[in-house]
């Protein structure tokens, strides 16, 4: 793309945000996009037209989605599925791993309870779990669990409660070609511009920082991952079959063993909606901006000596800044972000800030002046 065109493509990205200012909870749950909107009725109204070539174009909308999220991930067509959730599609890659799973003891419980369940119910997963002191799922942390028994390390790509970012292809050099790393995406995708061919299987979902509402997960099998995970949670849909059988057939050569059932289209159409618009614009676009905003709350958590647990450098989160005021700050600074129209996420010690690239001059600005008065009030 050249300079002057990725600049509309951002602008005609940034255009499609339009919620009020003072919107900071990308993390907890994206407000679907106008497109997403628009889509969902248009195919509902298909799906209730009763005619054929109506529900047929809805259907078709399952493969357009995949298609899609083939190409952002640079994977084939035949690797990737659609899932209900990032949790459906952390469990057909856990349940069927045997061997030792390094797991981080603070990662998202899509994570930890999967690998704890897989275990208890099949015996071949061996939980291997660590708890680095801030968290962070580095190369090192994840070297020094590695054992001979390891078969896959499972980590989030952005950590939800942190917002630090895996390192992939670190994490890969580390653990060789010989285990998987399994990798739930979900707090990143689309936002982050990063090198998915260093995982084996990505699972993510759309309800977030891609705005398309719940239902629309997803999950990517690689080739090595179809290779060495048993599709133990298979259903009727991943046989490798043609049509309705009365033989239970073996689970598909293909990612497809890894489904259930078939997939919901309206929530297939809202995912490729938000897909196309995302790839229009560019991951590493979308991704830079994303950066800048989270940037940007740094900016004024600094001057108003409010500690930021996210790393600072870019390479190392994305659009999650994670603050740590005192524990008897926790309460006022929420109360005033609250009062002054922001929406963000307050939980424990943390209060948990997400920016996306709709993330306008006034909302920051409503940012500054929250902790401005919080800092004004504040006893020392
Ligand atoms: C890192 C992470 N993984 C998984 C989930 C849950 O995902 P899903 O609802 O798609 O199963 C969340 C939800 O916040 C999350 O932050």
């Amino acid at each position: 793309m050249s300079g002057d065109s990725e600049q509309d493509g951002l602008e005609e990205y940034r255009a499609s945000f339009d919620g009020e200012p003072g919107y900071l909870d990308w993390a907890a749950f994206g407000p679907l996009s106008p497109a997403v909107r628009t889509e969902l009725h248009a195919d509902a109204e298909l799906l209730g037209s009763g005619r054929r070539s109506g529900i047929a174009m809805v259907d078709a909308r399952v493969r357009e989605a995949r298609e899609l999220l083939a190409e952002l991930l640079k994977a084939d067509i035949d690797e990737v599925t659609l899932q209900p959730s990032t949790s459906y599609g952390l469990a057909q890659a856990i349940y069927g791993l045997d061997g030792g799973v390094v797991v981080g003891r603070r990662d998202f419980p899509a994570l930890t309870v999967a690998v704890a369940r897989a275990a208890a119910a099949r015996g071949r997963v061996v939980p291997q779990v660590i708890d680095p002191a801030d968290g962070h799922i580095t190369p090192d942390a994840v070297r020094e669990a590695l054992t001979d028994d390891t078969c896959a390390v499972a980590v989030s790509l952005v950590d939800f409660r942190t917002g630090f970012r895996a390192d992939l292809a670190g994490l890969r050099e580390v653990i060789g070609e010989d285990r998987l790393l399994i990798v739930d995406a979900i707090q990143g995708f689309g936002v982050v511009d990063v090198d998915y061919t260093a995982a084996d299987v990505v699972c993510g979902h759309g309800y977030k920082w891609l705005r398309a509402g719940r239902g629309t997960g997803f999950a990517w099998f690689s080739p090595r991952a179809r290779e060495r995970i048993e599709p133990v949670l298979s259903g009727f849909a991943g046989m490798d079959a043609e049509g309705f059988t009365d033989v239970v057939e073996r689970p598909a050569p293909t990612a497809r063993a890894f489904t259930v059932t078939e997939a919901d289209p309206l929530a297939a159409a809202r995912l490729a909606t938000a897909l196309r618009g995302v790839r229009d614009a560019g991951v590493a676009v979308i991704a830079a901006e994303v950066a800048e905003r989270a940037g940007d709350i740094m900016f004024f958590a600094d001057r108003y000596e409010i500690p930021v647990v996210t790393p600072r450098e870019p390479e190392q989160r994305a659009g999650i800044v994670s603050l740590q005021p005192r524990p008897q700050d926790v309460a006022p600074l929420a109360a005033s972000l609250a009062n002054h129209g922001l929406t963000v996420t307050a939980r424990g010690d943390l209060i948990r800030v997400a920016t996306h690239v709709g993330t306008d001059a006034d909302t920051l600005r409503l940012f500054g002046d929250a902790l401005a008065a919080f800092s004004y009030a504040r006893v020392w």
